[in-house]
């Protein structure tokens, strides 16, 4: 199978494309710089000069903060570059895996949210992705739309300036007093596992909207205490709410996504997100030497 790898200069980007090498299928990879998935021509040029069996792509504008005060620019490209995405794909016959977010859910259930579960976005970012899903849908029949939660890996995102776990490390090297909220629960995903599932469901063609995260659940602050423990660090940390922190955008109180769609394909579950967190500072730290 050869893919191309739109985004592939992002965090999952770049575990997308060391595990789709591993595996052995071709990879096309494209960063932002070389393909923008709003530019619908070029897209259009490259999908044709490609000719793919499949096109997966992470591009995202996903700073949430940003994305509230520049809602055309989030739609751009959650919703319209998904669209161009989708319509390149069903002309040239390629199969389209998409990347969306646990933030099209308003966060007021307290059990897992389903994949037939009504979306209900609360911010800018929530509803260009919603959109997005949407647009795609309509538009490229096989289609994977794979919604995630609380993503990190070795590349962090740019968009968001790193990821959490590493920020959580830099606070603690300059002995910052941390404070991290207790009242949003989610799934923290180590891109690594993601990439993996991701390509094992690509590989069945039983397209459809799939929830793919590491499994367990625990708020931010969980998170972090459980980051510190294993890099055996004892910063001053302390749970606060919300509330606590001045922010324009409303964010899910619980994030947590049921795997209803793995099942059914008869896809085994990802592990732990403790031991993908373990996994991922391990790796970090052999990175480093
Ligand atoms: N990060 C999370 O916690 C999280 C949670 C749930 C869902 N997701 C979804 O998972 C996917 C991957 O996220 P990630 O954390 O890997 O993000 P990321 O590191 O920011 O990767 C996204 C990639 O897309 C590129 N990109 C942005 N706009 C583009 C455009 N218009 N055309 C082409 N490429 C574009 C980015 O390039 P630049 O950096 O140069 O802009 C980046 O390389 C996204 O769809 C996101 O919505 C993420």
């Amino acid at each position: 199978m050869k893919i191309m790898l739109i985004g592939s200069g992002g965090q999952l980007g770049r575990d997308l494309h060391a595990a789709v090498q591993a595996s052995g299928h071709a990879v096309a990879p494209r960063t932002h710089a070389e393909l923008d998935v709003r530019d619908a021509a070029a897209l259009e040029a490259q999908v044709a000069a490609e000719r793919p069996d499949a096109v997966v792509s992470t591009a995202a504008f996903h700073h949430v903060e940003t994305c509230e005060r520049q809602p055309e620019e989030a739609f751009a490209t959650n919703a319209f570059g998904v669209l161009n995405l989708a319509r390149a794909c069903q002309r040239h016959g390629a199969a389209l895996m998409h990347f969306s977010t646990d933030y099209v859910f308003d966060g007021e259930q307290r059990t897992p949210y389903r994949e037939g579960d009504r979306p209900r976005p609360l911010n800018a970012y929530g509803m260009s992705k919603l959109a997005g899903e949407y647009l795609l849908a309509a538009n490229c029949p096989r289609h994977f739309i794979v919604r995630t939660t609380g993503l990190y890996g070795v590349a962090g995102s740019a968009g968001k300036g790193g990821n959490f776990v590493e920020t959580m490390l830099k606070k603690a090297a300059a002995g910052d007093a941390i404070r991290v909220v207790r009242d949003q629960v989610l799934t923290p995903t180590y891109t690594v596992d993601l990439a993996a599932k991701a390509l094992e469901l690509l590989a069945t063609e039983r397209f459809g909207l799939y929830h793919v995260t590491n499994e367990g659940q625990c708020s931010w602050f969980e998170f972090a205490a459980k980051i510190f423990a294993l890099a055996g660090l004892h910063p001053d940390l302390t749970p606060v709410d919300s509330a606590t922190f001045a922010s324009s955008v409303h964010r899910p109180a619980f994030s947590v996504l049921a795997k209803d769609g793995l099942r059914a394909a008869g896809l085994a579950p990802m592990p732990p997100w403790e031991d993908g967190l373990a996994r991922y500072l391990q790796s970090r730290s052999a990175a480093r030497g």
